[in-house]
């Protein structure tokens, strides 16, 4: 569905047929928050919900872009970062960081529709680049090992756009399998596909969007990156992923700053919350992953500070309703909460959840759930 749409915008827009169109899905991100910059590790699956790139050729040096969910076309040569704004910049931002990496992109004219819900926290920007990307290696031959494409999409993020992330949302988006969970170290780009079939087992991760506005996000994920090097720096180690859980005690009595301290332990503890995770899921006992869930939300509401009240009462009711885990997922501030229950709880979970926030005067919540889809690839 979402395909034909970007197929008619396309041929609306150009008056051609497309030569071929690319899907990347966006993500949610079981356990690992905030480690990626730290050079830890991250566990996301690709949800189900995609965006998709319908893309045709067009004379080297000349690039359009058009969409379903706004007027008009955007059309570029070769630019250089901040050289296109608005959403059309993460599409330049790809051709610029592939250029930037040595590849002879190919000009195109692209049309994108979505269904990855904007602003939630579930990379709906990721899963823009990535479609693009897909797109554009293939349809010019690119020399880009899958394993290297998540890297230029986050430069594309990180020095186009101007968004100081890691690189979990691009890898979940361009290496996620479908029924696995990514585990990606996020040092050495090194995967391992876990098995995560929750149906099999009779469980369903339930996703609830906290629908509350995204605060202060650009401003509050920098100071908490800046905390992380800060810690990363006192303690003389490259980066947080050096801090062992059991070598934590140590680090923090060598911190003074409070502030700091906090970030620090929720970095390694997390770090050690995704490795115990893999664990369990590799044995088969994903039921028993529920308390990794919540002890991580725990940790980023208490240590990291980024959660807000529509997103702990989330976790909460959820919980109370019974279910094995529940934890914000995503950069925080707002966006979507995951929560691991038994597949016929979804309905009571989420009745819960509406009634809290109707109680407390919050925005109704919008929930559904979610399998691990595939990530990006040619349709
Ligand atoms: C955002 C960023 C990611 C990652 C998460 C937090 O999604 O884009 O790189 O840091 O926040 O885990």
């Amino acid at each position: 569905m979402i395909a034909d749409a970007a197929a008619e915008a396309f041929r609306k827009e150009y008056g051609a047929e497309p030569a071929g169109l690319w899907a990347a899905p966006g993500r949610v991100n079981l356990i690992g928050e905030h480690t990626d910059y730290n050079e830890g590790f991250v566990l996301p699956f690709a949800l189900p919900q995609r965006t998709v790139a319908a893309v045709g050729p067009a004379p080297a040096g000349e690039w359009t872009v058009c969409s379903t969910f706004e007027d008009g076309a955007v059309s570029f040569g070769r630019t250089e970062p901040g050289g296109v704004t608005g959403w059309a910049a993460y599409v330049a931002g790809v051709v610029w960081a592939l250029h930037d990496a040595g590849h002879e992109v190919p000009g195109a004219r692209i049309a994108i529709a979505s269904e990855v819900p904007l602003g939630s926290g579930l990379s709906s920007s990721a899963a823009l680049e990535s479609s693009v990307l897909t797109a554009l290696v293939d349809l010019g031959g690119l020399d880009l090992p899958v394993e290297r494409r998540p890297a230029v999409a986050q430069r594309a993020e990180n020095v186009y756009v101007g968004a100081p992330t890691g690189i979990l949302d691009q890898s979940a988006s361009i290496r996620c399998q479908e029924g696995r969970a990514l585990f990606l170290d996020c040092r050495s780009y090194e995967v391992e596909q876990v098995p995560f079939d929750l149906a099999a087992e009779g469980l369903a991760i339930l996703v609830i969007n906290s629908n509350a506005p995204h605060q202060h996000v650009d401003g509050e994920y920098g100071a908490r990156r800046k905390s992380c090097e800060e810690g990363a720096r006192l303690l003389g180690v490259p980066a947080l992923r050096d801090i062992s859980g059991d070598g934590l005690d140590d680090a923090l009595a060598r911190i003074d700053d409070e502030v700091v301290r906090r970030r620090v332990r929720h970095i390694v503890t997390e770090d050690d919350r995704v490795l115990e995770t893999v664990e369990l899921l590799r044995a088969g006992r994903t039921r028993d992953i529920g308390p990794l869930l919540t002890a991580s939300h725990v940790s980023m509401r208490d240590d990291f500070e980024i959660t807000v009240e529509q997103v702990d009462l989330a976790v909460d009711t959820a919980l109370a309703e019974g279910a094995y885990g529940a934890r914000m997922t995503g950069g925080g501030f707002g966006g979507c909460v995951l929560a691991l229950i038994d597949a016929d709880r979804a309905e009571a979970v989420t009745a819960a959840v509406e009634q809290a926030y109707a109680q407390a005067g919050f925005t109704a919540p919008t929930a559904w759930t979610v399998t691990a889809g595939p990530g990006a690839t040619r349709l």
